[in-house]
Parts: structure tokens; sequence; C-alpha cells
């Protein structure tokens, strides 16, 4: 990082063209207003480190709402405006969504009351934020078009790979910062600043994260899972004691410390080998990791405290009914057909096949679960209901398990073409009418 370049037009030219005209268009309309515009926060910061982020928040000194009016107008834009917060989203044609709010002053009456806002300046909205990292600003207006804004060090901090908080009572405040603090931690490979650290255990010893809703918690959740280091923020979250006061059903063992640490590799490798057409929900997959080796009622229990989907809920308890059952089932000393295997596994959503694999860490398991995703599982009779009426057999719940005996023979590679397998059902046929 270059701490003496104030102006970062040049790495503004080389966004996306798109962004780069919304950028100089809301500094135009700013002019035309007479008000001063800002993007700040995480585009700030990214832009400095050269990662990409699109996502544009814009401060502005005065009325934002006028200006998100103007914005919205030129671009033909949608539109929705919080009166009362004096914030707006303009969303471009193309869901490209722009956040704007007015450049505001929050302070506290008394701990945990909720924030006094008044209008302020541009150094008092970057005050009240989380980090000096995410502290920063740019300037819009085409009178110093690119200038940075930095009231607090985020720049010096970003080259020292430093999170600090810009005030004492930061965590106490806004305790989900916490969780932002080791996801920046980790995402960067930064670390917090001392006093930053003593301030954030202090908050979590408190047992202030205890009164924060679950739907921000869950917020925080969901976001850790978009995340690529994963692991890494989960052992940082043991470390610092969060784990067990948010989510007490996690048993970060070793073993699952390991599952979790080769789990992109794990999916890599899967993807390649696999004919599987869609490809994994990446947050079901992690979050069937996390209750793989729970019990029933602690899984229940984690999913309710995590406010799942129904969805999700439902298939974490699968995999833990059937979890032991499968692993003990395909595992290498037992032999069985492949219509067995079919079996084992019929019905199982392609997430929990892949969990099942990695908890198993066995070869022969592996190679089975494979072999069902890329065959047995596709694997059909030609015959149907039809050929058993042909044959003169009375519709009734014979059907299901003569055909039933076919795909098991199927699957079991001794029938090949139609007239196989219409040769086996007449043979079974012949023999049950015996
Ligand atoms: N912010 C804050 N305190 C929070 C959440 C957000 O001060 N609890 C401020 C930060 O300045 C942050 C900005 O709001 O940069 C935007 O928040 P968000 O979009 O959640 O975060 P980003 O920093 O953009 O992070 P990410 O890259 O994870 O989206």
């Amino acid at each position: 990082l270059n701490l003496r370049n104030h102006n970062l037009s040049d790495k503004i030219n080389a966004l996306p063209q798109k962004v780069k005209n919304l950028l100089v268009e809301a500094g135009r309309i700013a002019d035309d207003e007479g008000l001063s515009v800002y993007v700040v926060g995480g585009f700030v910061r990214d832009i400095i480190l050269g990662v990409e982020n699109l996502d544009i928040d814009i401060v502005v000194e005065g009325d934002a709402l006028r200006f998100s009016e103007k914005l919205a107008d030129y671009y033909c834009a949608h539109l929705t405006k919080h009166d009362r917060f004096g914030t707006a989203v303009v969303v471009l044609e193309d869901d490209f969504k722009i956040d704007v709010v007015t450049a505001r002053k929050e302070y506290y009456e008394y701990p945990a009351s909720l924030p006094v806002i008044e209008g302020g300046t541009i150094k008092d909205d970057l005050f009240r934020r989380d980090f000096t990292i995410n502290s920063m600003a740019i300037k819009l207006n085409k009178s110093g078009f690119g200038n940075i804004v930095d009231f607090y060090g985020g720049r010096r901090d970003l080259q020292m790979g430093l999170i600090r908080i810009l005030y004492n009572l930061s965590f106490v405040e806004d305790p989900t910062r916490v969780f932002r603090a080791i996801r920046f931690e980790q995402r960067y490979d930064f670390r917090m600043e001392e006093k930053t650290e003593e301030f954030a255990i202090k908050a979590i010893e408190s047992g202030i994260l205890g009164k924060v809703s679950h739907e921000r918690i869950n917020f925080e959740l969901f976001s850790m899972l978009k995340e690529s280091n994963i692991p890494a923020i989960l052992e940082r979250m043991e470390q610092l004691h969060i784990l067990k006061k948010v989510y007490p059903q996690i048993m970060l063992t070793n073993d699952l410390k390991k599952v979790l640490r080769n789990a992109e590799e794990d999916f890599a490798y899967f993807s390649e080998k696999l004919n599987h057409p869609e490809s994994p929900d990446r947050t079901l997959l992690y979050l069937l990791i996390l209750h793989s080796n729970m019990d029933h009622e602690n899984a229940a229990k984690s999913s309710e405290n995590m406010r799942l989907t129904k969805e999700y809920k439902e298939e974490i308890l699968k995999l833990i009914e059937v979890r032991d059952r499968v692993l003990s089932n395909l595992s290498g000393n037992v032999d069985i057909s492949y219509y067995d295997v079919y079996n084992e596994l019929k019905g199982l959503s392609i997430e929990i096949l892949l969990v099942l694999c990695m908890i198993s860490g066995e070869k022969k398991v592996i190679n089975r679960i494979i072999l069902y995703i890329n065959n047995l599982k596709n694997i059909k009779t030609y015959i149907s209901g039809k050929d058993l009426r042909d044959l003169g057999v009375k519709p009734g719940p014979e059907y299901k398990l003569l055909l039933e005996e076919v795909l098991a023979a199927k699957l079991n590679g001794s029938l090949q073409t139609y007239k196989d397998e219409l040769e086996f059902l007449k043979r079974i046929i012949s023999k049950e009418n015996n």
C-alpha cells in the first residue's frame, strides 16, 4: 500500500465502466445540488487492498433523500426512501443496488439505549463505524474526486494488518462487531489490535452477546458461512469463548476441525469426480458438517437456536438419522450388493451424500457413495406397469414388488436390455405362480 497516495482516481478508473460512471455521476449530481458526497466503508477498504467489492454505500453531507431522488431520476431507477432515517436504496435496472445515507452523528444517552441521531459531517459519520479500516471515504464531487478521507488511521491499519475499534464502547454499543472483527481478521489475515482484543474479550465476558437478538446473531452466522476461511473463524470464536455462548451445541472436536479444514479441498475433489448437474449448496454443506457429530436432540436444539429454515433443519436431522447406519453398512468390511448400496442412499440429497463422504474418510465408503451418485442413482428399469399388465399380472401391491425385484437385478448387473428385463420378469412371475 502506498500511504502517500491520497487520491484513488486511478483505481476508480480501473473499475468496471458501469461502476465508474455511477461514481462520477453521483459526484456531478451532488455538485448540481450543492451537496458533498462520498463512497464509504467496505468499498473503500477493498479498493485500497485491491480486492473486488462492488457494494456501493454513499454518504451525503446534507439531504440524502433529495440526492437519492435525483440519482434515481437520472438512472430511471427504483427508489425506496426511509424518511425517518434519512436513508434510501436506489436499485438500477439490472438490480445493481446503491445505499444512500445522510451523514450522521450518533450518541448514546446511557448504556444500551438506542442512539440519538443527528445530522452530522462526514467526519462524524465515519467515527460511528466499527473499525478504522472501515472508516474511510472517497470524495465523489468533481473538485477532489477520488480523494481519500481518512481521519482515523484506516490506511495505517490496513498497512499493519490491524482491526482496531474507533472508541472504547464500540463492542458494547454493537456486540455484533465482535463477529465482524473475527471475520475481517480471517478474511484478510489481519489480527485485532491489542486494546481492541481486550475490549472484545471484556464485552464477551460481560454476557452482552446474550442480549443480541437471534436475527442479528444469525445474520452474522450466515455472513460467516459465506467466507472462505470458515474453520479459522470457528476456531477463533472458540478461542474467544464465543462459540459456547452462542452455539452451545457445536462441538469443535479435533475430528470435526479436520473435516472443516479439508472441506474446501474435498468439495473441489468431489465436484470434479461427480456427474452431478447442480453444484451443491455450500451453506448447507457447512451447516451439515457443523451438526454432523451431534445426537438428534442437540441437532434439533441447535437448528432451532440458529432459526434455520424448515428445509435446512430437515436435512440436518436426516443426516443424523442415517449417519451411523450408512457409515457402518457401507464400510469396507461389509460385503454388499449394488442394490444394497442403492437402498442405503436412496433419497438422500447431494449435500448429505458429500458430508457422509467427508466424515467417513474411508475409501470404500467414498467409492460406494460416488458410484451411487454417478451411476446407481440414475438407473431405471425399461419395463413398467404396462409390461406387467400385458403379462397378465393383476394391478395391486405386487406390481411394486416385482418392479423392485427387476431393479435389484438390474442394479446388480445381471440385466442389460429391455428383453433381458422381460425374460427375468417372466421367470419370477412363473416361479411365484408355481
Ligand atoms: N458498519 C459498522 N458496524 C456494523 C456494521 C457495519 O460500523 N455492525 C459499517 C462499516 O463502516 C462497514 C459499513 O457499515 O464498512 C458497511 O457494512 P457491511 O456492508 O455490513 O460491511 P462491509 O464492510 O462492506 O463488509 P463485507 O465486505 O463483509 O460486506
